[in-house]
């Protein structure tokens, strides 16, 4: 465990200038990540419930450095598919191998090792209610490290700031933030640990567009300054079209299509065709 994530809060003031213009630009497709090794590996998952089948041979790789955005239309089974990535939904077959650890058949000590390389945003936040956002971003410090108290206190400080929130919400309760604000020190939870990989559930949905894209800038930051892999599920076209390197399309069960903005938008499917109306072409 190091200190080394930086204290610069993208989005505001003192950001540097490549998070505060990544949302604008987006990134070169597909450069990201090129020869890169795999860091998600994603094989034949099926998952079934009861007699619904939400997942039939779902496939992909992720490599290290890729901020990738995951599409799907509401129940494809996005949040059970992030669920299973990190561990806490079986699938019913297939493999997960995360860091070339796989998640589901390692023993309980090496995915002791797996949970500190990798930090997940829920789709509601998931903050305990009666904690504040201090001792919230706190909790996977205490869990998996024996820091003492006063590196804890300067690691939460800094993931705080580097989530772009102001040094004051430390001692809020959940309850009393923005919406915005809330989905930050999701984000600052996530990093406590310094993570490798970064699984995100819809992180802009009910934010206004300004505070959204502002996320959207903090995402790309934290891949391209701090070389973090980024799996972002969302709703969101201006997020796809913003920052993700690549983007991979859930339907029917499957992945439906997987490839640059401009590869899947080209894709002939009804669905992505309905959800890409209306998208704005990336530029350059
Ligand atoms: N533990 C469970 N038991 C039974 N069914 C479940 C369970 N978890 C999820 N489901 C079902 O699996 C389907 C996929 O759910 P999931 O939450 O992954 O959808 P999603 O793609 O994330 O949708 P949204 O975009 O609305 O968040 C839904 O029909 C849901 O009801
Ligand atoms: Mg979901």
């Amino acid at each position: 465990m190091s200190a080394a994530l930086p204290a610069a809060r993208p989005g505001s003031d003192d950001a540097p200038k490549a998070a505060a213009g990544a949302g604008a630009t987006g990134s070169a497709a597909g450069q990201h990540g090129v020869g890169a090794p795999p860091v998600i590996e994603v094989d034949g998952l099926r998952t079934r419930f009861g007699a619904q089948l939400i997942h039939d041979g779902v496939q992909f790789r992720i490599r290290r450095g890729e901020l990738v955005a995951l599409i799907g239309g509401s129940g494809s089974g996005k949040t059970v598919l992030l669920r299973e990535l990190i561990g806490l939904q079986r699938p019913t077959a297939g493999s997960v191998r995360l860091l070339g650890t796989d998640v589901w058949s390692a023993d309980e000590a090496a995915l002791r090792a797996l949970r500190r390389r990798f930090g997940m945003m829920f789709q509601d936040g998931a903050l305990f209610s009666s904690l504040d956002v201090a001792a919230n971003v706190a909790t996977p410090l205490r869990e998996h490290t024996d820091l003492p108290a006063p590196m804890v206190d300067a690691l939460v400080g800094l993931r705080i700031s580097l989530a772009g929130l102001p040094p004051d919400a430390a001692r809020k309760l959940p309850s009393v933030l923005s919406g915005g604000m809330r989905k930050r020190a999701a984000i600052a939870r996530a990093l406590a640990l310094e993570p490798e990989l970064l699984f995100l559930d819809e992180p802009t949905s009910g934010l206004d567009p300004v505070t959204a894209r502002s996320l959207d800038g903090l995402l790309r930051f934290l891949c391209d300054d701090l070389g973090i892999t980024v799996l972002v599920v969302t709703h969101d076209l201006d997020t796809v079209a913003g920052i993700a390197d690549r983007v991979i399309a859930l339907g029917g069960g499957r992945v439906l299509a997987d490839g640059t903005l401009d590869a899947v938008r080209a894709v002939d499917d009804p669905w992505i065709r309905d959800w890409f109306a209306g998208a704005p072409l990336r530029k350059g």
